[in-house]
């Protein structure tokens, strides 16, 4: 198959700013993604640069924009990205490109450090002894571990598009992993640091870093997991778990979000500073008429999701 690939070239030496190039090539049947950069690379253009190790999906060092999105190239079959005959290849999202393909990883490895990304537990444990865990309990970090660090998700994050502090969702899912590991001692430390700003309360749910992880570590159901550990554990005194707290209130008090009421919950009733930062966008909102109603009402069938709620509460 005659295939166009169309990929975003930046040397910082001789180009002020990225450019496409285009490489037409047969492309082998059944070759990956992977293959065919490397049939450019070997045949075509030796300049090329992207990062690629094991061609296993294990390194996780191959992962690359295709067609707008972050992919593990070598676990990808280039036939099913061809789209009209071509393929668009970039470099990572959310990155600095240092040259063609390859991004300056150094952010993403700062903040997997910062989450402690080892286990602690000083128990005395003899050298000849493993900690031991049950299955159940290896079943409960099971799929965090088996990220490969390949920053697919962090590429196309949202929240880290826009705030630069934000964990990001490979941090947070190997957060998961220590946080949720039955061995480990400092989960009530961990969660502290994980519920401040830039932590599991800062992810705004788009899925982009599930849908784009080529692992089962599925970063948003972990954050999800923590979040149910952190207001388990009684880490409420923040702003995103007032936020869930006042979300299912409002749902569960008129089957409707009060958008009055969520922001003043959120940041809390009496934390003046707070409140006197979200004013302005409360200001901006009115002045453009988005405001939502004075007056909140609820839904016809509040009968109905009262029973659901009472459902939740009293599992069967
Ligand atoms: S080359 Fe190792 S994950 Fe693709």
């Amino acid at each position: 198959m005659k295939t166009t690939f169309k990929v975003k070239r930046y040397d910082p030496q001789t180009d002020e700013e990225a450019r496409f190039q285009e490489f037409e090539l047969e492309v082998p049947q059944g070759a990956t993604l992977l293959d065919c950069v490397n049939l450019i690379k070997w045949t075509l253009d030796g300049t090329l640069s992207y990062r690629m190790s094991c061609r296993s999906a294990i390194c996780g060092s191959c992962a690359m924009k295709v067609n707008g999105h972050a992919r593990l190239t070598c676990k990808t079959q280039a036939a099913d990205v061809v789209k009209n005959n071509t393929v668009v290849l970039e470099p990572l999202g959310n990155m600095k490109v240092i040259k063609d393909l390859v991004v300056d990883l150094e952010p993403f490895w700062e903040k997997v450090e910062k989450i402690t990304p080892w286990l602690i537990n000083s128990d005395p444990v003899s050298p000849d002894e493993e900690r031991l865990q049950s299955p159940e309990d290896f079943h409960k970090i099971d799929a965090a571990s088996t990220c490969i660090m390949c920053a697919a998700c962090y590429s196309d994050c949202s929240t880290t598009e826009v705030d630069k502090k934000y964990l990001g969702p490979n941090a947070l899912a190997k957060a998961q992993r220590f946080v949720c590991d039955t061995r480990d001692k400092k989960q009530k430390e961990r969660m502290t640091e994980l519920s401040k700003g830039t932590g599991i309360w800062d992810c705004t749910h788009c899925g982009e870093c599930s849908e784009r992880c080529p692992t089962d570590a599925k970063p948003l159901a972990r954050i999800t997991e923590m979040r149910e550990v952190a207001l388990n554990t009684g880490h409420l005194d923040n702003n995103g778990a007032r936020h869930a707290k006042a979300f299912v209130e409002s749902i569960g008090k008129s089957g409707r979000l009060n958008e009055n009421e969520l922001p003043v919950k959120s940041v809390g009733m009496f934390n003046l500073p707070g409140l006197m930062e979200i004013t302005p966008v409360g200001i901006r909102m009115v002045l453009k008429g988005k405001n939502p109603p004075i007056i909140h009402h609820s839904i016809e069938k509040m009968p109905e999701v009262k029973k659901i709620f009472k459902d939740f509460e009293e599992p069967k």
